[in-house]
Order: structure tokens, then C-alpha cells, then sequence
């Protein structure tokens, strides 16, 4: 056993130095100090030997074993210095990847930007609310069929005493008498831009998804200021020459209500396979119903307000130059068609 050692530590030494690469090292390691390696078998034969002679066998084996490990050590070092030393510093390296903001975090930073250009305040309010903020409040009796429209996911939760069920919001709309009674005195500026939960979902539904919701309630506020404000909206968004137009529409926390229209951005309102006619619409507007302004504790007889709703993810498929067949896509975690935009 004695010369077995001896013999399989020179041949280790031999070996070791002759590598020259690391791959090589590694699997040297594992032959001799792995757990079924040359020196676990001498260990295990150990028990074999005559009892006197296992001291000086055992001292032998321990001593193979570190010559081993050392040689390892320093010739793996020696290895690396000189890989090293070709190191090439004009190969071009290896780039590391940027990431970047989401399309709709990109988007609602634009739709953000655009509006506390003219003074708007940018505000968030909770997406599990009670039904009193996103209905109640906003004029929809109980059990009126207006609240169908809205296919809201209810949560399994205790009823508030005075709010009433607990829901996941359907709409920013949500946010108006929030921020009626947050800001206690007009002049309010509100842009309110939000995750909302319907249940949806095709090309062009997800069932979260996102609004923004606008809010202006001062003196004197009139269906001028709505129509400028969506004026400069549309421009400031799809350029110069975007035209807009409201119609008439009912909404409950709305009086007049309409809907409002942009010239479809893909024909430049000529009418296409999109549009048909030439207009595609963007969502809801209108003048606070006098009920809302009483539910945020404001005086309709000394204040009015326009408001307008509309969904994120509209203005994002209205860009010309994006092209999203389905909606769905942007919540996918496919990086690669996300890492296009
Ligand atoms: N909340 C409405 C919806 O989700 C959109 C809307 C309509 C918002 C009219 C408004 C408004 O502020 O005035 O469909």
C-alpha cells in the first residue's frame, strides 16, 4: 500500500503540471481528492492494514492529499495568470443588456406629463374600493341596470357600514369624490391615473387594465374648457393636425354626458378598415352632475366641473407607429416582443 502512495502521487504531480487547462484541473481534482477519488479509496483501505503500520500509512495519505490540493491550487492560478496574460483589452466585450419602462408605464408617463403641463395634479386612489366610491357616490342607485355596464369583480369581504360592498375599481371615476372631499375646496385639477378590473378579456380587453380620469371643478366651469382641454390632449398627443368632437351619451355622474371622438390616427380621418368613418373613439366626458358635487361635500350652486374618463391602453393602440394586434400581448411576460417597444 505504501508504494501505491507513492506511486499515485507522482503520477499526480506529473499530471498536474503537465495541464494547461482548467477543465483538465477540475477533472484531476475530482480523480484524486473527489469523494470516490484515489485518496478517498486509500482512506477506505485503512482498516485493512495491520494495525501498527496504520499510523505512518494514515500520516502518508494525509500528506499526499495536501501536496495534491496545493498543486491544484498553484497550478490552476498559473493557468489563469496566463490566460491572462492574452487577455486581448481591443475585443470588443460582451454588452451587457438595458432594460427599459414598460410600454404603459412609457405611455402613462407621457399621458402624466402632458396634462401637469397645464397645472393638472397627477393622484391615485385605491383599486380595491367600496362600491359608494365607485358607484354610490356617482349617482348609480342601488340596483339600477346602469351598473351592469361596468361587469365588476366583487370581493368576498365584510360590507362597509356606510360604503357598502368591497370591489376591485371598474373605473378612475372612482377617484372623483375622493378627490373632492382630499382637497376639500375647489379650484380642483385632478389627474387621476389608475389599474381598473372588468370582467374582460379579448383583442382588445384585458380584465386589468388602465385609466386616466380628469377632474376640473372651479367657478364658472363650462363645456368650453372641456372641449379645449381635450383639444390640446389630442395634440399634444397625436400632433397638430388630430381633430376632436364630443356627442351626446348619458353617463350617470354626468349631466350633459358625451363621448368623444379623435380623427382616426391611422387615415387621418379619411375613413379606413379601423375607423370606417373617419373617427375612433376614446372614451366618456361631461359636465359633474350636481348629485356627484354634493356627495364631495362642494356647492353645485357655486361650482361646476367637467370630468372625462378614458382607458390607457386606447391612446396606446391609437399610436401609429406601434401596431398592437392584441392588447393581451403587452401583459404576456414575452420579453421578446416586449423588449421591441
Ligand atoms: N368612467 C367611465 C367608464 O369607465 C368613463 C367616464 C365617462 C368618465 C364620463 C368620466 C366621464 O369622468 O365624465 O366608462
Amino acid at each position: 500500500m505504501r508504494e501505491e502512495i507513492i506511486n499515485t502521487k507522482n503520477q499526480a504531480i506529473a499530471q498536474i503540471t503537465e495541464t494547461k487547462d482548467l477543465q483538465e484541473i477540475e477533472r484531476l481534482r475530482i480523480e484524486y481528492l473527489g469523494r470516490n477519488g484515489k485518496i478517498a479509496y486509500f482512506i477506505k483501505k485503512i482498516k485493512d492494514i495491520k494495525p501498527g503500520e496504520r499510523k505512518e500509512i494514515g500520516i502518508l495519505i494525509n500528506e499526499t492529499k495536501n501536496t495534491i490540493t496545493k498543486l491544484l491550487a498553484s497550478q490552476k492560478n498559473r493557468i489563469k495568470q496566463s490566460i491572462r496574460e492574452w487577455f486581448d483589452p481591443t475585443i470588443p466585450g460582451e454588452k451587457i443588456e438595458i432594460g427599459h419602462l414598460h410600454l404603459i408605464t412609457q405611455i402613462i408617463e407621457e399621458i402624466a406629463y402632458v396634462f401637469e403641463k397645464i397645472g393638472f395634479i397627477r393622484v391615485r386612489y385605491p383599486e380595491v374600493e367600496w362600491d359608494w366610491f365607485a358607484f354610490g357616490s356617482l349617482n348609480f342607485p342601488k340596483d339600477h341596470p346602469a351598473r351592469d355596464e361596468w361587469e365588476t369583480f366583487f370581493i368576498d369581504a365584510k360590507p362597509h357600514p356606510l360604503y357598502g360592498n368591497m370591489l376591485l375599481t371598474p373605473h378612475t371615476s372612482s377617484g372623483q369624490v375622493r378627490e373632492m372631499l382630499r382637497a376639500k375646496k375647489p379650484p380642483i385639477r385632478m389627474i387621476n391615473i389608475a389599474k381598473c378590473y372588468r370582467r374582460q378579456s379579448d383583442i382588445s380587453h384585458n380584465p386589468m387594465f388602465h385609466q386616466f380620469e380628469g377632474l376640473v371643478i372651479d367657478k364658472g366651469i363650462n363645456i368650453t374648457h372641456l372641449k379645449g382641454t381635450l383639444d390640446y390632449f389630442a395634440k399634444a398627443t397625436f400632433g397638430e393636425n388630430i381633430k376632436t368632437r364630443i356627442r351626446p351619451y348619458h353617463f350617470q355622474f354626468t349631466e350633459p354626458s358625451f363621448e368623444v371622438d379623435f380623427s382616426c390616427t391611422l387615415c387621418q380621418g379619411k375613413g379606413c378598415k379601423l375607423c370606417k368613418e373617419g373617427w375612433l373613439e376614446v372614451g366618456g366626458a361631461g359636465m359633474v352632475h350636481p348629485y356627484v358635487l354634493k356627495a364631495g361635500k362642494i356647492d353645485p350652486k357655486k361650482y361646476t366641473g367637467f370630468a372625462f374618463g378614458w382607458g390607457v391602453e386606447r391612446i396606446l393602440m391609437m399610436k401609429p407607429n406601434l401596431n398592437i394586434p392584441d392588447l393581451r400581448q403587452i401583459y404576456s411576460t414575452n420579453l421578446e416582443y416586449l423588449k421591441q417597444f
